[in-house]
């Protein structure tokens, strides 16, 4: 048995991650159902032998790299707790970039909008919560994502989002969207990122892609045309080289006014454009 300070002070052992002191307060709060406040409040708080069992089995999960968030099941996006497995991508802080470049360019209360992949919900459910009028259809080829995100969505109350199962457009009905959002799977199968931190325990259907992780980006740059209304906005999710490969691909399949936006580390991971219809 050890107190709060002390299992704090294994932080030392997880050499590999980035955050290794915020990791084991993840997992202290977790486990004790306490804030991070509480934490730094009662740092010579002792835990119950149980406690303290299953606190060093979740350590040793850590020390052998699985994510934080499928030690505890959830991630907060958008402020938003979701629930997350390995059944898709644990959603990442820049794809809140997406939102917020949806929200700059269509601040009008009511629209359709379709998010194309949508994992745990992340993207779609964040924009319902901030445009309670918008309606949302969000899809995922994976029945165990769709289940997940449906699951958030019943959690979150959020009545303006439908979750389906679609391979891409497949399952969609003919419809016209204000806006098509998507954080598609974009790394090439080679890319030696993939054997390195929390990618290693997501699936490849979540991130990978052929054409240099182009494939999925070009179906579904090529397929929005037909599902979106004049002068509706394409917006998706990239690796940190290729904008320049969207922006192109964008603009020889008819997309105007393509633009890019940047991550918090400052690299272009979004690019979008409008479709004159
Ligand atoms: C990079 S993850 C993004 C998840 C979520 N939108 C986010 O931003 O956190 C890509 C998602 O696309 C889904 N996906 C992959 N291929 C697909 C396809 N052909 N049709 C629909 N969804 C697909 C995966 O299952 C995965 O959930």
């Amino acid at each position: 048995m050890a107190s709060v300070k002390e299992n704090l002070l294994r932080a030392a052992e997880l050499t590999e991650s980035d955050s290794p002191r915020l990791d084991l307060e993840v997992l202290l709060c977790h486990l004790l159902g306490k804030s991070r406040a509480w934490l730094y409040t009662w740092p010579e708080h002792e835990l119950e032998p149980e406690q303290q069992a299953a606190f060093d089995r979740l350590f040793e999960r850590r020390i052998a790299g699985e994510p934080v968030a499928h030690l505890t099941g959830n991630r907060e996006f958008w402020s938003l707790p979701l629930k997350v497995n390995r059944s898709t991508l644990i959603p990442r802080p820049d794809t809140e970039v997406l939102v917020e470049a949806v929200l700059e360019l269509r601040p009008q209360e009511s629209l359709r909008a379709l998010d194309l992949g949508t994992g745990t919900g992340a993207i779609a459910l964040a924009l319902a919560t901030e445009k309670p009028h918008w309606q949302l259809l969000a899809v995922d080829k994976m029945p165990a994502a769709v289940a997940l995100a449906e699951e958030n969505r019943q959690q979150l109350g959020l009545a303006n989002v439908q979750v389906r199962q679609s391979d891409w457009f497949d399952g969609v009905p003919p419809q016209h969207f204000d806006v098509i959002v998507s954080n598609p799977p974009y790394i090439d199968a080679q890319d030696p990122h993939l054997r390195e931190g929390d990618v290693r325990f997501e699936p490849r259907s979540a991130l990978v892609a052929d054409e240099q992780g182009l494939a999925d980006i070009r179906q579904i740059a090529a397929q929005a045309r037909s599902y979106l209304a004049a002068d509706g906005l394409l917006l998706v999710e990239h690796g940190w080289q290729q904008a320049d490969a969207v922006a192109e691909l964008l603009g020889t399949r008819g997309f105007e006014q393509v633009q890019s936006w940047r991550d918090l580390g400052g690299q272009q991971r979004v690019t979008g454009g409008q479709w004159r219809g």
